[in-house]
């Protein structure tokens, strides 16, 4: 039997942060789901697929092989032999994914991917479908939130950080459309499951989440 933590939330919670810290921690696998659904918007966008052409889309799912590996233990996609991981953090593929994630015959082919990574290993899974969908019987379930201005101030600082130009409000307004889009969709929608502990990290450090998180492991045991 694995011990499987999931961590589901909208865009910029800090999922990807407390996750990897926590992994680590405990010496678990760090799975980042988003990044295989930025894979398969990658695959779309190099063949000029439209995000609302599903005919398009579903046709061209059996062509699309997507492999987890780990170097360094840092979690690298594999797209159809190619590593694409560089490729996965740009805003347009971020909202390329969050379009196509919509289409269930896209989720199909990772939920199952997903689950067997689980099955073999222990894992600190997120994305955001984790707790609802892909490990409904995870040992622990966080629904990690922060309100949509501390969201966008965190992206703005981190931009500004890297010497990047940017708009505050046009990255509030991206971050309201993709939640919006996130969990409204049809197909397993953002939601907070029945059984997740929801942390609102708006004012919390890394450090408050990380020994919160620590906390509810310890109440399981
Ligand atoms: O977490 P992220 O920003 O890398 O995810 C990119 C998009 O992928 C997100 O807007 C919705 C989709 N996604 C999903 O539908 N289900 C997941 N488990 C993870 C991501």
């Amino acid at each position: 039997m694995t011990h499987n933590i999931a961590i589901d939330g909208p865009a910029g919670a800090g999922k990807s942060t407390i996750a990897k810290i926590l992994a680590k921690e405990l010496g678990y696998v760090y799975v980042d789901t988003g990044a295989m659904y930025r894979a398969i918007a990658v695959f779309y966008m190099d063949r000029c697929v439209a995000y609302d052409d599903e005919e398009s889309v579903n046709s061209l799912i059996p062509e699309i092989d997507i492999r987890i590996e780990y170097k360094d233990g840092i979690q690298q996609v594999i797209l159809n032999g190619e590593n694409v991981t560089g490729r996965l953090r740009t805003e347009e593929v971020g909202k390329m994914a969050s379009k196509t994630s919509a289409y269930p015959k896209v989720r199909e082919k990772l939920v199952e991917l997903q689950q067997n990574l689980a099955r073999v290993t222990n894992v600190v899974m997120d994305g955001r479908d984790i707790g609802t969908k892909v490990l409904p019987d995870a040992d622990l379930k966080i629904y990690l939130t922060a309100s949509a201005k501390a969201r966008a101030k965190r992206r703005y600082d981190e931009l500004v950080q890297k010497g990047e130009k940017c708009d505050y409000d046009v990255i509030l307004k991206d971050i309201e459309e993709r939640d919006y889009q996130d969990m409204h969709r049809k197909e397993s929608p953002l939601t907070k499951a029945a059984d997740a502990v929801e942390i609102d990290s708006s004012d919390m450090s890394i450090e408050e989440v990380i020994n919160t998180v620590k906390n509810l492991i310890k109440d399981e045991a």
